[in-house]
Formats: C-alpha cells, structure tokens, sequence
C-alpha cells in the first residue's frame, strides 16, 4: 500500500511545489491523498480456501506401534502409508554417521516392518512390511502405478518395489552406503516425486542440496539447480509435483521458504511458468514437508525460534500468495517431519518425529480441479 502511493504522493508534493500553491494547500493534498490509502483495500484480495481442520483421536494409538515416522504418501484407495524408523532413532545425539557422512551403524537393517498402511477413518494399522530393507530409511511415495519409492539416507539410495511385491526393489538409484556428488551417487536423499510421464525426482537432500532428475529407467536428465544456478537450495527436504502447472516444488528448509522450478514435464502447460520463483515470509520458519492438490500446495514448518510456531501454510501457487496458516486443534505441533495428501484432496496427513505421530486433517470439499493427463511411459 505504502511503497504504491508513496511516490504518487511525493510527486504530488513536487508539482504542488513547482506553481507555488501555499503551504496549507500542499498540506491538504499530501493528506487527502494518505487518507485515500488508507481506504484502498490491500492489493490482492485474500482468496478463500478451506481450512485443514483436525480429525480428533485420530491414530492415537500410532504413538505405541511407530518410531520416527519420517515420511507419508497416499495411496490410489485413499489409505495413507506411512514409514517409520521403529527402534533405531536419529536425533542429534545419535552417532550413525561419520564426518564424511558414511554410515556406521552396526546394527544391520531395521528389523521392523518400516510401511505401515493406515485405516483413513480411524487411523489403525491395515497391513504392513519392509522389515530388512532399510537402514535410516527417510521419504516415501507411492507413485501412479502403486509402485512405492523409499529414500535411505544411510544407504544414500533410493528404491522403486512394484505393487504387492516387496522382496526386491526392481529398481535402485545411487551406490549403496557410499556417499557421494557425481551423477550416479546421492549423499543422503531426502525425497522422491514421480511424474505422470515417468520423470522421477530425487531431493539429494542433506549434503548436495540439490534436485535430480531422471527417466523412468534411471537415467540423468537435469539436476536443478546447476552451475551456480538461481535460486539455490539448502537442504530440500521434501518435493512436490503440480502437473498442470508443469511445476516441482521444493520445502527448502534451512532456507526457510517454498522454491519451485519449471520441472519440463510433458505434456508442457502452454501458459507455464519458465522462471523458478520463491514463496517465502518472515512466519515460515524451518519447512519440512510439502504436498499439492490442484493450485494449492501444503506445507508445514518444523522448530525453527520459540516465536516462529510450527505450522501449516496453504499456499496459491497462481496467486503466490500464503491463503491460509492453520494447526491441530487439540494439540500443537511439535516436530513436524512430511505430509501427504489424499488423491480427491480431502484429507491431508503430517507426521511427526518426536513424539511419533501422525495427524489427520479434513479438507471440506477437496480440490480434484485442474488435473491434467498426460500418456504414461
Ligand atoms: C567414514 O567412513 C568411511 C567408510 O568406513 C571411511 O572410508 C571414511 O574415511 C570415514 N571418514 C572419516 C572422516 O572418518
Ligand atoms: C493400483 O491400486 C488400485 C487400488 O488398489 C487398483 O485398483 C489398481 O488396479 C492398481 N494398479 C496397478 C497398476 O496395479
């Protein structure tokens, strides 16, 4: 409001001083002309969305069963799937990695069934698996096809298990506990998105701070942002894709903000934007998980400074603009790690690393808009 009239105002000042009105009238004018501001409504109305709204007694008893419930995705029924550390737990304390960021735990993979499907009406535990697969496994999704994706950052790898058959990943990216920056190795991945055209995006993650992009079979196509490209990124730690917007947005944590990128996704929305832009405010804090329906990406923000709550943001991506702030109604959030939401977009779920737990919220209505198809790969 200020910046915009300001210099209409001061400009006024300058014509009124050049043919010499007297004083009182340049005071009348300056005045008047503050007074008008001071009634114009903001620039952009705030457009409505619905709140997330908390589903009280939700899982409850998840506190019990999970560890570190470190990611979530939804599947094709709806039921959310969670992945979770059961007794091994990372904190800052903990001594899993050297300072080259090899992993040098002893203790073999994770002995627990790590995917947990859910009930969406009350929360309780449907099916499960992955028991002696993964070692620090981190991001989880299940893509189009029912395949599901893991992130394991003490394997530095991610791994592709087709539906229903989970004694073998049918597809593995990266080299197995070795860190690394080159094209083939990631250093602790954080996150995986896949799209509709078999693209798949990896948030290589805690070290290299960056995000690859490969075909459906694993070869490198892009990696963002590169050669000193803007804007960088400091620890994406959570990626989301909007097909109809052609874009992949990025929780950049330590960089406190929302970054996304033009992801080339085919087909290519004629009114795409090509430049990558940021969606930041001084109340984001620390953002840890992102997820997407329609226009509109979710996303919420972990610890960051005792005045800055974690929280959920909505924001409008065509609006750029944060349309919501919303929380648990029963509790506060404590250590928010991921999100996911439903495919009709009626039921966003977070989970948390301490206490483990996982939170659902009701969106009224949902938003299914805006979907656009694209030929599978
Ligand atoms: C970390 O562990 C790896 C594998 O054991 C080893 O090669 C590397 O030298 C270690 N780095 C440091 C800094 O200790
Ligand atoms: C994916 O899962 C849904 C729901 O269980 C099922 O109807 C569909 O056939 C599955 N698709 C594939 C490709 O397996």
């Amino acid at each position: 409001m200020w910046t915009r009239g300001a210099p209409t105002a001061l400009l006024l000042l300058c014509a009124a001083l050049s043919t010499a009105v007297i004083a009182s009238d340049i005071r009348e004018i300056f005045y008047s002309q503050i007074r008008e501001l001071l009634n114009t409504p903001p620039f952009i109305q705030k457009k409505t969305s619905p709140k997330p709204t908390e589903v009280i007694n939700w899982g409850i008893n998840l506190e019990d069963e999970l560890g570190q419930v470190t990611g979530v995705s939804v599947n094709k029924n709806g039921q959310p799937v969670v992945i979770h550390r059961g007794r091994r737990s990372l904190d800052s304390s903990s001594q899993f990695f050297n300072a080259s960021n090899n992993y040098i735990g002893k203790d073999g993979p994770i002995h627990e069934n790590t995917i947990v499907t859910l009930d969406p009406l009350d929360g309780k535990i449907v099916q499960s698996w992955g028991k002696d697969l993964f070692y620090m496994p981190h991001g989880i999704t299940i893509d189009h096809h029912n395949n599901t994706w893991v992130t394991d950052i003490a394997m530095h790898q991610v791994l592709k298990f087709p539906y229903k058959n989970h004694d073998r990943p049918t597809l593995r990216l990266g080299e197995l506990f070795t860190p690394g920056d080159s094209e083939r190795r990631f250093c602790k991945p954080t996150s995986v998105a896949i799209a509709l055209d078999g693209h798949i995006f990896v948030a290589d993650g805690y070290c290299n701070s960056r995000i690859m992009k490969f075909n459906h079979e694993g070869a490198l196509v892009r990696i963002f942002p590169q050669n000193g490209e803007f804007p960088s990124l400091l620890i994406p730690h959570s990626i989301t894709l909007l097909h109809h917007l052609g874009q992949l947005c990025v929780a950049d944590r330590e960089h406190m903000r929302v970054v996304c990128f033009d992801a080339g996704l085919c087909p290519n929305p004629s009114s795409r934007r090509t430049l990558p832009f940021i969606i930041n405010q001084p109340d984001m804090g620390r953002m840890f998980g992102i997820a997407s329906n329609g226009d509109l990406v979710y996303a919420v923000s972990g610890p960051t400074f005792s005045l800055i709550p974690a929280q959920g943001f909505t924001i409008d991506l065509k609006a750029e603009l944060i349309v919501e702030h919303w929380k648990p109604s029963s509790d506060e959030f404590t250590n928010p790690h991921d999100m996911a939401i439903s495919p009709l977009g009626d039921a966003l779920y977070v989970t948390e690393i301490g206490p483990n737990r996982v939170w659902k919220f009701n969106i009224e209505g949902g938003t299914t808009a805006n979907r656009r198809r694209c030929p599978d790969s």
